[in-house]
C-alpha cells in the first residue's frame, strides 16, 4: 500500500487525523500524527477522495522514496540514482520544495541550495539519459517535489538523517475553495475556519449562525458547505483535471480505470453537494461587518456557492450587533487584530468590550474566536470552554470557545 502525507496548519493534526479516519474508515493503514500534518497508507484511489474530502488539510503528498542520508554530497547521488523518469517526462516542468525539521536544519541549513542540489541530480539525469534536461518552473510546475529530511530518531539508525521524497499532488492548495472572489487585507485560512466550524460543532437544536465579523464570509462558506454535506473541492471538481496537480502526472493519466473512476466520484460528489447547498434552510446564516465593501465581498463568496439568498448580511458594529434570533444559536467569528488590522492595544480593547457585550447581549448562545493575539482571552472577562492553540499562515492563534449562560 503506498504511503502519504496530507499537511495541516499546525495545531490541526488531531482534527486532521478524525477527519482522515471519518472519510476513509477501513481503508486507512498506519495512520500517524506529525509536525504540520499526517502520515498514512491506503489506496492511491481513497487517498484522491480523501485530498477532495478534506476540509482541514493543505497539501497531499505521495511518497515516491526514503533513504538513510549522510550529507549534501550523498543528497546529489541518490537524486542521480532516482528514475525520476518513470514520474515525468522531460517536457514537463518542476520544482522541488524541501523541508527539515530542527536537527537536520543544522547540518543542511538553507533549504533552496537542498532543492538545488537534488534539482541538479534530477537533470543530469535526465541529461544522461535522454540527452536534454527538463525545465524548472517557480510559479507553475507540471510537478513538484517534496523533500523532507529529518534528524534519524530510531535506535538502528544507519545514518544520521532520513530523506522523504514526496511528490505534491494537490498543485494549489487544498485550503483554495475558488469560492472567494475579492481578496480581502486579512484573509482567513479556509480550512482555519473550517476548524473553527467543526471545533463549535452544531448541535440539533441550533437556530442559527452568526459572523459579527464577516469580511470576505470565509466562515459563514465553510460552514454552509459543513451543513449542507459539501465537498470542500466543490467549485473545483468540474475542472479537476485541471485543477488537481495528480490528473497531470504520468502514473495518474496512465490508469485509465482509475480516471473512470475519479471522474464520476467528482460529477456524483459536485451533484450532491450542490443538491446539498440548495437545500440549506434559508433563516439560519447570518454575518454583518463594519466595513460596507466587506459585506459586498462576503455576497460575492455566497453566490459563488450559489447561496446568496440563504444568508442574510448587513453593515453593523460588532459592538452593537443582536443576535439574530432569541433561540439558542452560534457565534462564531474572527475579529481584527494587531498584527494586521489594528494597533494592538485597539485590539485588547476591542476583545474587552466584545466580551463585556456578549456577556450581557448573547446569553444563550455560545461563542467561537479565532484571535490572532494568543493571549487575547485575557481581555475576554468570560470563562473558555475551549483554548487552542492553531496557526493561520505563521501568526500564532488562538481559537477560543465560551458558553454565554
Ligand atoms: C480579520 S477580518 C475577518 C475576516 C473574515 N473572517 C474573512 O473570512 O474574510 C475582520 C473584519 O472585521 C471588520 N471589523 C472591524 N471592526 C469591526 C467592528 N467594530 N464591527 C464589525 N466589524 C468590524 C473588518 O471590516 C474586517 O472585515
Amino acid at each position: 500500500v503506498p504511503q502519504f502525507f496530507l499537511s495541516c496548519p499546525k495545531g490541526l493534526e488531531e482534527m486532521l487525523e478524525n477527519e482522515a479516519r471519518l472519510v476513509l474508515g477501513e481503508h486507512v493503514k498506519g495512520l500517524k500524527q506529525e509536525d504540520g500534518g499526517i502520515k498514512l497508507n491506503t489506496d492511491t484511489e481513497q487517498f484522491l477522495y480523501l485530498m477532495l474530502s478534506t476540509r482541514i488539510g493543505s497539501r497531499g503528498h505521495m511518497q515516491l522514496g526514503q533513504w538513510p542520508l549522510y550529507d549534501m554530497q550523498e543528497l546529489k547521488q541518490l537524486a542521480m540514482e532516482f528514475p525520476v523518469e518513470e514520474h515525468m517526462s522531460v517536457e514537463q516542468t518542476f520544482k522541488i520544495n524541501t523541508l527539515f525539521d530542527p536537527l537536520a536544519r543544522q547540518e543542511f541549513k538553507n533549504s533552496m541550495l537542498t532543492s538545488q542540489v537534488f534539482k541538479d541530480g534530477i537533470a543530469d539525469r535526465f541529461r544522461a539519459k535522454k540527452g536534454v534536461r527538463p525545465s524548472v518552473d517557480l510559479k507553475n510546475p507540471d510537478i513538484t517535489f517534496l523533500l523532507r529530511i529529518e534528524g534519524a530518531r530510531n535506535a538502528k539508525k544507519v545514518a544520521p538523517y532520513m530523506l522523504t521524497l514526496y511528490c505534491d499532488l494537490s498543485g494549489p492548495p487544498l485550503s483554495n475553495r475558488s469560492y472567494r472572489v475579492s481578496e480581502h487585507v486579512a484573509p482567513l485560512r479556509e480550512n482555519v475556519a473550517a476548524s473553527l466550524v467543526y471545533k463549535a460543532t452544531f448541535e440539533a437544536d441550533d437556530t442559527f449562525l452568526f459572523d459579527p465579523f464577516v469580511g470576505t464570509g470565509t466562515i459563514l462558506a465553510e460552514a454552509a458547505m459543513y451543513k449542507a454535506n459539501a465537498v470542500p473541492s466543490f467549485l473545483n471538481l468540474p475542472v479537476w483535471r485541471k485543477y488537481y496537480a495528480f490528473a497531470r502526472q504520468l502514473w495518474f493519466k496512465a490508469d485509465k480505470g482509475l480516471n473512470e473512476k475519479v471522474d464520476s466520484w467528482a460529477r456524483d460528489q459536485y451533484e450532491k453537494s450542490r443538491t446539498g447547498l440548495l437545500q440549506l434552510p434559508g433563516n439560519f446564516f447570518y454575518g454583518s461587518d463594519i466595513d460596507r465593501s466587506a459585506i459586498g465581498m462576503a455576497q460575492q463568496t455566497m453566490a459563488a456557492l450559489g447561496i446568496e439568498k440563504k444568508v442574510h448580511m448587513n453593515v453593523a458594529d460588532a459592538l452593537k450587533a443582536m443576535p439574530p434570533k432569541s433561540t439558542k444559536g452560534l457565534i462564531i467569528c474572527n475579529p481584527p487584530y494587531g498584527e494586521r488590522l489594528s494597533t494592538p492595544e485597539e485590539a485588547d480593547k476591542l476583545f474587552y468590550d466584545l466580551g463585556e457585550h456578549f456577556k450581557t447581549n448573547f446569553k444563550g448562545h455560545r461563542a467561537f474566536f479565532l484571535s490572532g493575539d494568543p493571549k487575547a482571552y485575557k481581555n475576554i472577562h468570560l470563562k473558555t470552554s475551549c483554548k487552542m492553540p492553531v496557526y493561520n499562515g505563521d501568526i500564532d492563534c488562538r481559537l477560543l470557545g465560551y458558553k454565554l449562560f
